[in-house]
Order: C-alpha cells, then sequence, then structure tokens
C-alpha cells in the first residue's frame, strides 16, 4: 500500500513538472512567433513604392517613390530634381496629412516654381553678381536672380534628373539619389559626383545627407527646398506657426539679399528666435531688414554646440500639434518666410499658395561665401569628400 501511494505521488510530480516543461516550451515558441511577427510587420511597414509621374519634354519618364513607414508617415520623391512632392505626418489626434507645398503633377514643377521640395545645387542661396574666383581663375554663373546668381542657375540640381535606388535596411529604408554634374555645367569648375540619401525612419524621422566628390577645385553647398506648412491644410497661412531658431547672430543682406558682411545679435530685434515666437509676431515690424526680405528670407549662423548634428531650428503648429525639429551638420540655415508666394499656383488640394502659405528652413553654408573670406569656406578639393546632413524629426505636443 506503502509502496503504491509513493509511487502515486511520483507519477503526479512527474506529470507536474511534464505539463509545466510543455507549457514553458509552448510560451517561448509562442513568445519568438511574436518576436518573428513583429519584425515581419516592421519590415512591412516600413516599404517602398513606385509609380509612373510623367514624362519630360523630351520623353524622359518620371518616376515617383514613395516611402511609408508604421505610423504611416509617407515621403514621397520624383527623379526630377529629387524633389520631395509629398511628406505626410500625424497631428495630434492621428490624422495624417501632407505638410509640404507642391503639385500632384509633373507639368506643375515644368512651370517656373519656387524651388518647392526640389535638391538645390551646385550653390544654395545667392553669389553676388553670378561671380567667384579660385586659385586667380574667375568663374561666370548665370545671373538668375535680378544680378545675382540664385540656387544654381537656370538648369540647377533641381531641374535634372537624378538616378535613383531603392534602399531596405531592418531599421529604415532609403532613396538613394545619383547625379553627375559635369565640368563647367552652370559654369561650376569640376566634375561633381553627387549623391544624395532621403532616409525614414519608424521615430518619424526623415534623413538627408549630401556626399560629393569634384576632380577638380571648385565651391559647393547643398540644400533641400521643402515648403512647410505643418497645419496639413493649404489655404492657411503659416504666420501662427511658432519657430525657434538656434542662433544669437544672423547676416543682414543688402537690397539685393547678399549678405553685407556684418554678423549682426538677434537680440533686440525681430529676428530674435531663440525663444519660440509666432512667425508673425513681429514680421511686419517697420525695419530696414525686414523690408529687403519682405519678410524674413536671411541666414541665421547656428549656434553650433558639437561637431556634428546639433538643433538648428523648431517649427510647431499650436493647432494640428504637429512639430518639427531640423537638426543639421551646416553652420547656417535660411528662413524664408514665403513671401514670393502670391496666388497663382494652383495647390495641391484645389485652392492657390497664397503668400506665407509655406516657409523654407533651408540648412546650408552662407550666401555668397565664395566671395566673402570671413564666411567659412565652401571650396571642395579633388582630395576631399563634401558631406553634410539634415534631420527632419516629426512629432506632436
Ligand atoms: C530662397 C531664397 C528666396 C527665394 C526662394 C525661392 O529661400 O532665399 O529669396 O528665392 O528661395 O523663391
Amino acid at each position: 500500500m506503502k509502496t503504491l501511494k509513493i509511487s502515486m505521488q511520483f507519477l503526479l510530480l512527474f506529470a507536474v513538472l511534464f505539463l509545466s516543461v510543455q507549457c514553458k516550451g509552448k510560451a517561448e515558441k509562442e513568445g519568438t512567433k511574436q518576436t518573428e511577427n513583429a519584425m515581419k510587420s516592421q519590415k512591412a511597414s516600413l516599404a517602398i513604392s513606385q509609380e509612373d509621374f510623367g514624362k519630360l519634354p523630351t520623353g524622359e519618364s518620371i518616376q515617383k517613390y514613395t516611402m511609408t513607414n508604421a505610423n504611416g508617415m509617407v515621403v514621397s520623391v520624383i527623379n526630377y530634381g529629387g524633389i520631395i512632392t509629398h511628406l505626410e505626418v500625424p497631428d495630434k489626434k492621428g490624422k495624417i496629412e501632407d505638410v509640404v507645398l507642391g503639385f500632384d503633377s509633373l507639368e506643375g514643377y515644368l512651370t517656373p516654381a519656387p524651388y518647392f521640395g526640389a535638391l538645390i545645387g551646385r550653390y544654395g542661396n545667392r553669389i553676388a553678381d553670378g561671380k567667384f574666383s579660385l586659385d586667380g581663375t574667375q568663374y561666370t554663373l548665370a545671373q538668375n536672380d535680378g544680378q545675382n546668381h540664385l540656387h544654381g542657375g537656370n538648369k540647377g540640381f533641381d531641374k535634372v534628373v537624378w538616378e535613383i535606388t531603392k534602399i531596405t535596411n531592418a531599421e529604415s529604408i532609403a532613396l538613394q539619389l545619383h547625379y553627375l554634374s559635369e565640368d563647367m555645367e552652370e559654369g561650376y569648375p569640376g566634375n561633381l559626383n553627387t549623391t544624395v540619401t532621403y532616409t525614414l525612419t519608424n521615430d518619424n524621422t526623415l534623413k538627408v545627407k549630401y556626399e560629393a566628390t569634384t576632380d577638380k577645385k571648385t565651391v559647393v553647398n547643398l540644400t533641400q527646398h521643402s515648403y512647410f506648412n505643418l497645419s496639413g491644410d493649404f489655404s492657411k497661412g503659416i504666420l501662427d506657426h511658432e519657430i525657434s531658431i538656434n542662433a544669437d547672430t544672423f547676416l543682414p543682406v543688402d537690397e539685393t539679399l547678399i549678405p553685407t558682411g556684418e554678423f549682426k545679435e538677434v537680440a533686440g530685434t525681430p529676428f530674435d528666435f531663440k525663444q519660440a515666437k509666432t512667425i508673425g509676431k513681429q514680421i511686419n515690424e517697420d525695419t530696414e531688414q525686414l523690408k529687403r526680405g519682405l519678410g524674413y528670407d536671411h541666414c541665421w549662423v547656428l549656434n553650433s554646440e558639437a561637431q556634428g548634428l546639433s538643433l538648428a531650428a523648431t517649427a510647431y503648429d499650436p493647432e494640428s500639434g504637429r512639430y518639427m525639429e531640423v537638426l543639421t551638420t551646416e553652420p547656417g540655415i535660411q528662413f524664408y518666410s514665403g513671401n514670393f508666394l502670391d496666388g497663382t499656383l494652383k495647390s495641391k488640394s484645389g485652392g492657390t499658395y497664397a503668400k506665407r502659405s509655406g516657409f523654407c528652413l533651408e540648412t546650408q553654408h552662407y550666401p555668397d561665401s565664395p566671395n566673402q573670406e570671413d564666411f567659412p569656406s565652401v571650396v571642395l578639393n579633388p582630395d576631399e569628400t563634401y558631406i553634410s546632413e539634415t534631420i527632419f524629426k516629426f512629432s506632436v505636443k
């Protein structure tokens, strides 16, 4: 009897042990399954698609590449001008809307448009009188902005066809754009081999990395010319957006918007954005600099605390709650309040783009640097690689 009791106890213990091992195995399997599923959905949620976006007058086909992340953030880029045509992000209620000005079809970008969403090169911003010298040789560029040269000339990087490669990694997706700008194209010396990579991650960050090499001494200053309206409603102006710029000084300009060479303290001027304030707060103040720019159209000298990426500016639309941080490796940022928009261009949502319906935060070296010795150099030598990085990070508050 006693032996039977003991063996029953053993049997029970054995059964309990067996069952618990079984359950543990099942749970572990479930766990692995869940991780696998999560990885699968992470991969599935980071996706790149491609579609036709029309044809250039030359017959060349233009493609639109769309990157999507797990939160439904969308970034569409076309191989014409490397233009960001759509950038959709959630508002504080989770509503996903487009926050960049642009057009729904290629035609919009072929009629003279103010660089909506485009890559700008070889030189973002102005070069006085379209002239600069390197080692005693003078180079002459197009004077396409009054007497000055603007945004790379008549056919800058915003109007060329880029070669696009899709890149898919575990944690990010990217579009790598390549363009070889030939020696003396638009008057600039050297074959400039240029790569721009747009990378999207699941933390709603869009990174833009610019790289270039040359075979002759030249000047380079690349940037991205997206016009933002964080409200997601292009019929609304941007004067209620709150902007901050991490800069103690800015570069005052002459009547033709070329920097005078002075580094002016922002303190006590409408150019002080060290504490966030609305764009509209002081934009109409009666000051010479605001009159010259028809509003804000100036370069701020960034307080870069460290080497590498540092916070340059923020933008916030209180109504939608959308918040954008701009980080860069560049020493300057051109804040342009969309002063030249005049209601003639048709918007994606049906209306038109009115004055100040979008603003730009263009990270860059200072305007006219090739002619201003006190500005950081924009010279690129054959043994060097130009590298510049900017991050646009979206969230809500
Ligand atoms: C830049 C310039 C502006 C204007 C726009 C495009 O932001 O600084 O003056 O040329 O591009 O219209």
